[in-house]
């Protein structure tokens, strides 16, 4: 995946000399060497070591959020049921208890402010009065916080606190959705979104400090409930990618890690959704019994917590819920869509101790047959915002339609000089040319708003 970056950042004020870089462009990073100054009205914030880019503003950091991608590699084979439910018990004792339905019932979703002020930035630089009200929309539409680096790890209160603040103020409750995204050598069988931890350099010990800071900030607002997405792309590498040494070498540290990550948040009651890929990766017949047993085995070492909820599918990528008619990228695959992929893998699991429920992403899933291979993830040109988040699934095995990719983030930047260039960043399909992952790309939000189908 790609991933991205973001955090909170530290922010070069550099002294306005030449010609300043137009916002949204580069100003820095590892091997950088242009201009590190910013247009008027943009501060060169430094997103990670590789990137800095010129953000709207006046000098105060923000946060950037990251987001990944999905990756890669498609295996090449081919492959119904449901679930309970029920509601919640708080509980006064400190060890929270968990609801046997969907999480999601009863709970406004908390609305990022990070991903609303990128969006109003971006509406406020589009100039056709109807594209810019459309565009305007998305700000009202959640989307999942991603945690991409330990930096980050104290928004998490500052956003709980918010929605503690909210949910008291109008008599509601509320739920931030949050993606867990910052495993030592991440992104092994890509180069997008490579995080900051490396198993040689003490990654996994950083990687435990940074789920007890998140961990920390939630155990503070017990009011506020909290749904994250578990390490995209982590688990699903380990299935089908074992044939990269840096896969191979993380195997370890990722189930660990997956496994610590699921223990911990449980205690405080946070619901999980393992990322387990997509139809086109983890949905073919020859991967489907693999996945399953590794998923089930991930659940049953974290402790079979009712806490730990199932598996998100579609991070950051682009499939249909179920499709009309199958892409013709799906090709050789009879799990053409989430739907099917759900309904196949869902028995595998219950046979192997598991009854996971799931959560889907259809941010960027509105328009169909735009790449070429199914594996192709990176900003695919012609992608549209889809369906909206709702709980209105059409499947009992289905707890939310969800946007967990915040649409307008970059998957990886084209630029094939940048240290972490991936190559499918740069296929015809993808939309050319693109920032670093996690940051702002303009022109594909502009896009995806045209292209949103249902239209915003
Ligand atoms: C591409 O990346 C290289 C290496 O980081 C950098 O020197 C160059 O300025 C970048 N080009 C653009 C257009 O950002």
């Amino acid at each position: 995946m790609l991933k991205i970056q973001s955090l909170s950042a530290l922010v070069f004020l550099l002294p306005l000399v030449r010609a300043a870089q137009p916002i949204y462009a580069q100003c820095g990073g590892t091997g950088y060497s242009g201009d590190t100054t910013c247009v008027s009205g943009a501060v060169c914030t430094k997103l990670n070591e590789f990137y800095s880019q010129c953000l709207p503003g006046s000098g105060a950091p923000t946060t950037t959020v990251s987001t990944p991608t999905v990756p890669s590699t498609t295996p090449v084979t081919t492959p119904t049921v449901t679930q309970p439910g029920t509601t919640t018990v708080p509980t006064s004792t400190g060890v929270p208890t968990a609801v046997s339905g969907n999480p999601y019932t009863g709970y406004e979703i908390y609305l990022s402010p990070y991903y609303a002020k990128e969006v109003d930035d971006a509406a406020a630089q589009i100039s056709d009065a109807s594209l810019k009200a459309r565009a305007l929309k998305v700000k009202d539409i959640p989307t999942f916080v991603w945690f991409d680096v330990i930096a980050k790890t104290g928004d998490l209160g500052t956003y709980l606190a918010d929605a503690d603040r909210k949910g008291k103020a109008e008599g509601k409750k509320y739920i931030v959705q949050i993606v867990v995204y910052d495993l030592p050598d991440r992104d092994c069988a890509a180069y997008a979104s490579n995080g900051e931890f490396a198993i040689a350099n003490g990654g996994e010990a950083n990687y435990r400090r940074y789920v007890d800071q998140l961990v920390a900030e939630v155990r503070k607002y017990p009011d506020v409930r909290v749904i994250a997405v578990i390490e995209p792309d982590s688990l699903a590498n380990m299935v089908t990618n074992m044939d990269v040494a840096k896969c191979r070498g993380a195997e370890k540290a990722y189930k660990e890690g997956v496994v610590y990550a699921l223990q911990k948040l449980s205690a405080v009651g946070v619901y999980s959704y393992i990322d387990a890929g997509h139809a086109g990766w983890l949905g073919w017949n020859a991967n489907l019994t693999p996945a399953a047993r590794l998923y089930a085995d991930i659940y049953k070492s974290a402790g079979s917590s009712p806490f730990i909820k199932g598996l998100a599918t579609n991070v950051a990528n682009y499939n249909a819920l179920s499709a009309s008619s199958p892409d013709p990228v799906t090709q050789g695959n009879q799990n053409t869509d989430e739907l099917k992929y759900i309904n196949a893998i869902s028995p595998v699991l219950r046979q192997n101790g598991w009854n996971a429920q799931f959560i889907v992403d259809q941010g960027r899933s509105g328009r169909q047959n735009i790449r070429n291979e199914w594996g192709e993830w990176c900003n695919v040109r012609g992608a549209g915002f889809g369906m909206r988040p709702t709980l209105s699934t059409g499947s009992s095995l289905i707890d939310a339609i969800v946007w967990v990719k915040p649409g307008g983030e970059a998957d990886g930047t084209s630029n094939t000089s940048a240290p972490r260039y991936d190559t499918h960043c740069g296929v015809a399909s993808a939309h050319k040319p693109a920032p670093e992952a996690g940051t702002w790309f303009q022109e594909y939000f502009v896009a995806l708003v045209q292209n949103a189908s249902p239209t915003l």
